[in-house]
């Protein structure tokens, strides 16, 4: 019974999707009738645009129609031109047997689809039956062209807040009947939504990978942050000493110490731990704004030891001025 507690945990109904209260009414809505438009769900990782299209699926196909009207594609199939071609206009073509019944496609990660194919799905998209649904699912709403925008329906997913993503942690864990010490349970609920940062696919995850790893016992939390690429609390507070003393090549040796460092995690938790700092409102925004350009060079592949070394020197020279 090893399933991974992500999809034995994945929600079966609208009613059971955590949040996204808004996208959700509006869905069940559309869903009332067979005439629903096509539709796009955007928004960040592990926040219920899968489950959600899953469900949509579900709710218009019997079981045994599950297998021949619902079409599920990656964008890393449809990188190829042809294979949308051929696959797509293959199952939206299929003649539909039993009168009356919807057929869906859905198509993941469409933003990651070159604008190229995006404009031979759009004109797959156009000429299907009523019968076809789309429903593409992505991150960035910005990267699919806008003739599929405007003939879909836009729904926003949003990360989830603190006491969702706790809730939901708290009802596995007793279904899984964890035994959870009492005195420290918060605060490890509270380590794990850190860690997810309102991904409640990443919290699920974690929390399965604890127990996996038999950090329940004492409720490691530094454990738990450090093998999830984050600095423990010591070294963390360490860096933080460093920094208030203006400290750079300490602070660097902090730093090269730790393995397993994930840079983007590093900035989120470093963000997090700047309050403390003597920083006046000027150079906060400086250093805020700073931050957020060395996060997005890290995602566009820059040299994270560079980029971390760029922003330690940043916040030394800011603090305390
Ligand atoms: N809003 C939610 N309510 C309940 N469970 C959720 C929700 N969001 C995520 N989950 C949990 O996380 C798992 C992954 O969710 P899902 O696949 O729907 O995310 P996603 O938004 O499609 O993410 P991605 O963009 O990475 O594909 C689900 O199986 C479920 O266990
Ligand atoms: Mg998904």
């Amino acid at each position: 019974m090893n399933i991974p507690w992500v999809e034995k945990y994945r929600p079966r109904s609208f009613d059971e999707i955590v949040s996204q209260n808004i996208a959700i009414n509006n869905i069940k809505e559309f869903t009332k009738t067979t005439d629903m438009p096509h539709m796009i769900f955007a928004g960040p990782a592990g926040t219920g645009k899968t489950s959600t299209a899953l469900i949509i699926a579900r709710t218009f196909l019997k079981k045994d129609e599950i297998a021949t009207n619902l079409l599920e594609l990656n964008a890393s199939d449809t990188v190829r031109m042809d294979f949308v071609r051929n696959v797509l206009k293959g199952f939206v073509n299929q003649n539909i047997i039993k009168n009356g019944s919807l057929k869906f496609v859905i198509l993941d990660e469409a933003d990651n689809i070159p604008s190229q194919v995006q404009q031979a799905l759009r004109r797959i998209i156009e000429k299907t039956s009523n019968n076809i649904k789309f429903i593409l699912l992505c991150n960035y709403i910005n990267r699919i062209i806008d003739p599929i925008i405007s003939r879909c329906a836009v729904f926003r997913f949003v990360n989830l807040p603190k006491e969702k993503i706790i809730e939901r942690l708290k009802y596995i864990s007793k279904k899984e009947k964890l035994p959870l010490p009492s005195n420290k349970t918060q605060e490890f609920f509270e380590t794990l939504f850190f860690i997810s940062g309102g991904d409640l696919r990443k919290a699920i995850n974690t929390l399965q990978m604890s127990v996996a790893l038999e950090l329940l016992d004492d409720l490691d939390i530094n454990e738990i942050l450090k093998i999830s690429g984050f600095l423990d609390e010591k070294t963390l507070e360490h860096l933080i000493e460093a920094i208030k003393n203006k400290d750079y090549k300490k602070s660097r040796e902090i730093i090269d110490l730790v393995e397993n460092l994930d840079s983007r995690n590093f900035i989120r938790q470093l963000l997090n731990s700047l309050l403390p700092l003597d920083i006046n409102p000027q150079n906060a925004s400086i250093l805020r704004s700073f931050i957020g350009d060395i996060d997005y060079r890290i995602s566009q592949g820059a040299d994270e030891h560079i980029q971390i070394a760029a922003l330690l020197a940043k916040i030394i020279e800011l603090v305390n001025k």
